[in-house]
């Protein structure tokens, strides 16, 4: 007990010292770039453990306030430090820098509030794209067998049929990771072939938020949330048939991407005051690292900020870190770009080592229109399994019939206690949104005694994501303009009517794929000489596993799939593609597998026409980088632009900040200019007259012998020259450099609404087998 005391005061002692100094005490990540080779991992933590000693006043204080040791990848630590603490490390020799971790978040657009989905026609739960893969790149990549993904996230239900291991063969020798038992998760959890690994990082979450509560999540990698179940299996579910959602409906097929990958997890995020969910930096941090030391080939990282702008620069952002020490190990990582569109700039994770990942459509929506008293027929969508009678249903207005006391401001969005039981009884309640996330509408007019409801959208949000949302009672969604025309219709007469037809499927909608409005657009904050996104992919009404101990729906009933919306969904879909590229192709680098996936992927729509946003305006690279994804091209790109770790950070010199990553790196005395990194797209800002950018691109076209030829489409007012025009390659693996010449003809950029100007370049061979095509985005000065 006495013992146990003193411990106490021991870890209280920095706090206390803090009052007195009005000192805060934060959980800071101490980074001294890469490990320099032979020390063991004892003598790792004792050095990390002599700074933090030179730092704090007792041996025991800097004990009690080290989070983690970097030891594997990752030369650093995480503890609680003060400002004058920080001060001081900071200037320490080998201390390349000292920043504050960070609070992330999942990125789903809601996650608990969704339900199951109604689909009344046999269909594969999976996004046409896979679907279209065809054997031939599925058996060429052996399914990806040999492939090893890590997927950081919120632990995983290993008893999910998906993650079954039946028929697999071994686990690749290179394998050196482990499975970290707790709670509801022992080694016979993952010692099968499918779930190959598994650990869990709370260090930091416990500081902040003290103990775990067993009650809210397991203290393992068992996943409770289910986020990280969805992902993981829609990077590498098996094939499992006859799933049904919801209570029965809807049949299909569910696998992930690459359905013999073998999976290896990282919880990170944890659950605790009720539905909160954190995943803190130094956590995640301690994640990659453990990752890269274990033997993945892909990371899956649907994880990052929530807010409206990337705020953190390359320097202090784990994830930058993080994914620079992975792809230096040939690491391919996909981040979520974020859920914070269709606002511009508000794209994150956008370092050029990372493949950034936006949110599209699939060809498939859930239709329930509604039909006004007057005749008129409004779209709407809705994967609910309540049904109206075929009748007529007065319908009112939520803003009209809120209970005493209630401002029409908070009734009108259907918020709980807004509704009035007398004028609501029996009948369709019109319920507007104000932001992009919905708030229990359903639960409300329920309560409130309603038959169905109306979602009307908010002006800037989508409204295909909020097509899953209700379940309890009939309901349907739709736009903004349409929601007015209701209210003008309920307006223009004394006894409103409506009724809501019942949710059905249907599938290969057009225009499809079209980006999903929640999808976090570009220009990239940090460096707008790199586009991101890069590339986009399904992350609309996705359906994958789930956990059985989160029940999105009302009545509580457990499911086993799920469907949801994100850039999260879209995140794991290119992870499972990098891992059948590298599956195919084990010596290309990541930079190289990247720019395999990038340049192959399409603009067009399945109508033939440019890829559009929810609304049908035409999108941008801003929202889709170099577009939608295409597994099969990429396996077979022809040529790839590379690049290595030295040219990373070469990068980082023209941006001025090297010195945190590698003291010793010299610089060119004129760095290059950072749209000059080997990048599959191209991007100059505050363009003067003319540029020219400097590429290169190495042949892996089959046959070795090619010839390529460029063609491009100028941004308005610009030209665009490529020197030289045609490029030769006798064999495989020969490099070509070329320039490309921007140059401005006029400034009708300038008289854009965003101030840029979109193109492309290409190269494409004799018979037009291989097609490099690289977006171009050009600001003016
Ligand atoms: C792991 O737990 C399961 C029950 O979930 C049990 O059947 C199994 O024997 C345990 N395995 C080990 C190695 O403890
Ligand atoms: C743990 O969580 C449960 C369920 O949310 C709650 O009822 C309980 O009070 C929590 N316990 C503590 C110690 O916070
Ligand atoms: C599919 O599952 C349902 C139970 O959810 C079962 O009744 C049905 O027979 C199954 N169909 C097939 C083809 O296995
Ligand atoms: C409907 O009528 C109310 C007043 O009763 C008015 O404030 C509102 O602007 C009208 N809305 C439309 C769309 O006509
Ligand atoms: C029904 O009312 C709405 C709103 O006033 C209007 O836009 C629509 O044209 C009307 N439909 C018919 C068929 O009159
Ligand atoms: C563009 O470059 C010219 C000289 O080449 C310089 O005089 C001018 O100030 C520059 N304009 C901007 C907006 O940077």
């Amino acid at each position: 007990m006495a013992k146990f005391l003193i411990m106490v005061l021991l870890l209280l002692l920095p706090l206390l010292g803090s009052r007195a100094e009005k000192q805060v005490f934060e959980v800071y990540i101490v980074y001294f770039g890469e490990h320099s080779g032979e020390k063991a991992l004892h003598e790792i933590e004792e050095t990390h453990h002599s700074y933090l000693v030179s730092v704090k006043s007792t041996e025991e204080e800097a004990r009690a306030s080290l989070l983690y040791s970097y030891k594997h990848s990752i030369n650093g630590f995480a503890a609680v430090l003060s400002p004058d603490e920080v001060s001081k490390l900071s200037e320490m020799e080998d201390v390349m820098s000292v920043f504050r971790s960070g609070e992330y978040t999942i990125h789903t657009t809601r996650s608990w509030e969704f339900v199951g989905l109604l689909m009344q026609e046999e269909e594969h739960t999976i996004p046409t794209h896979f679907k279209k893969l065809g054997s031939d790149l599925l058996s060429r990549a052996k399914y990806g067998q040999d492939v090893v993904v890590g997927v950081i996230d919120t632990g995983v239900w290993p008893e999910s049929q998906s993650f079954s291991d039946k028929g697999m063969g071994p686990i690749p020798k290179s394998w050196k990771g482990i499975c970290q038992s707790g709670p509801a998760f022992n080694s016979s959890h993952c010692n099968s072939r499918k779930i190959i690994g598994a650990r869990y990082f709370i260090k930091e979450f416990e500081h902040h938020y003290g103990p775990l509560n067993a009650s809210e999540d397991y203290r393992s990698s068992r996943d409770k949330n289910g986020h990280g179940t969805h992902t993981a299996s829609t990077v590498g579910g098996r094939m499992v048939h006859n799933v049904s959602v919801n209570g029965g409906f809807g049949r299909g097929i569910a696998s992930g991407g690459a359905p013999l990958v073998r999976l290896a997890i990282y919880k990170v995020c944890w659950q605790f005051n009720g539905k909160s969910l954190s995943c803190s930096g130094a956590d995640i941090m301690a994640a990659i690292d453990a990752a890269v030391a274990d033997g993945v080939h892909v990371m899956s990282i649907s994880l990052g900020t929530r807010g409206q702008r990337h705020e953190k620069y390359y320097t202090d952002d784990i994830f930058v870190i993080g994914a620079l020490h992975a792809s230096r190990n040939n690491i391919v990582v996909a981040c979520s770009a974020g859920n914070d569109g269709p606002t511009p700039s508000t794209v994150s994770h956008i370092a050029p080592w990372i493949i950034t990942v936006a949110a599209s459509s699939v060809d498939r929506k859930f239709v329930s229109p509604v039909v006004l008293g007057n005749g008129s027929k409004i779209k709407g969508q809705s994967a609910t399994p309540s049904k109206l009678e075929k009748k007529m249903y007065p319908l009112v207005y939520a803003a009209d019939v809120a209970d005493q006391d209630v401002s029409k401001d908070y009734a009108v969005q259907c918020l709980p206690h807004s509704l009035s039981l007398d004028k609501v009884k029996g009948k369709i309640v019109l319920c507007m949104i104000e932001y992009t996330s919905v708030h229990g509408e359903d639960m409300e007019v329920k309560r409130a005694g309603g038959a169905g409801y109306i979602l009307g959208s908010s002006r800037a949000g989508g409204v295909d994501e909020l097509a899953a949302h209700a379940n309890v009672l009939p309901a349907t969604v739709v736009v903004y303009t349409d929601a007015i025309r209701i209210l003008e219709y309920i307006n223009s007469t004394k006894n409103p009517i409506a009724t809501i037809i019942p949710a059905k499927t249907v599938l290969h909608t057009k225009p499809a794929p079209f980006m999903a409005a929640f999808s976090s657009r570009g220009p990239n904050t940090i460096d707008p000489n790199i586009i991101k996104p890069d590339i986009t992919a399904p992350g609309l009404n996705i359906i994958a596993a789930w956990t059985p101990e989160n029940s999105p729906s009302a009545n509580r009933a457990k499911v086993e799939y799920h469907m949801i919306s994100g850039t999260s969904m879209s995140c794991p879909h290119v992870a499972a593609a990098a891992a059948l590229v590298k599956a195919i192709h084990p010596t290309w680098s990541s930079a190289a597998i990247r720019s395999a996936i990038m340049t192959t992927a399409s603009v067009i729509n399945n109508n033939g026409l440019p890829l559009t946003n929810d609304r049908g305006n035409v999108a941008t690279p801003f929202a889709y980088g170099s577009g939608h994804f295409q597994p099969t091209k990429a396996a077979d790109p022809g040529l790839v632009y590379d690049a290595s770790y030295y040219d990373y950070l070469l990068y980082l010199c023209s941006l001025g900040s090297v010195k945190k990553f590698d003291k010793t790196f010299k610089c060119p005395k004129a760095p290059p200019s950072s749209f000059n990194l080997n990048y599959p797209s191209l991007a100059v800002s505050k363009l003067n007259g003319t540029v020219s950018v400097k590429r290169t691109v190495t042949n892996v076209g089959g046959g070795g012998k090619s010839i390529y030829f460029f063609t491009s489409q100028p941004p308005v007012g610009m030209s665009v020259r490529a020197h030289p025009s045609i490029l030769v390659f006798d064999r495989v693996g020969q490099k070509k450099s070329f320039t490309i010449t921007l140059r401005a003809i006029s400034d009708e950029i300038l008289r854009k609404k965003d101030g840029y100007g979109f193109g492309w370049y290409k190269w494409t061979d004799a018979h037009a087998l291989h097609v490099v095509r690289s977006p171009i985005a050009v600001s003016l000065a």
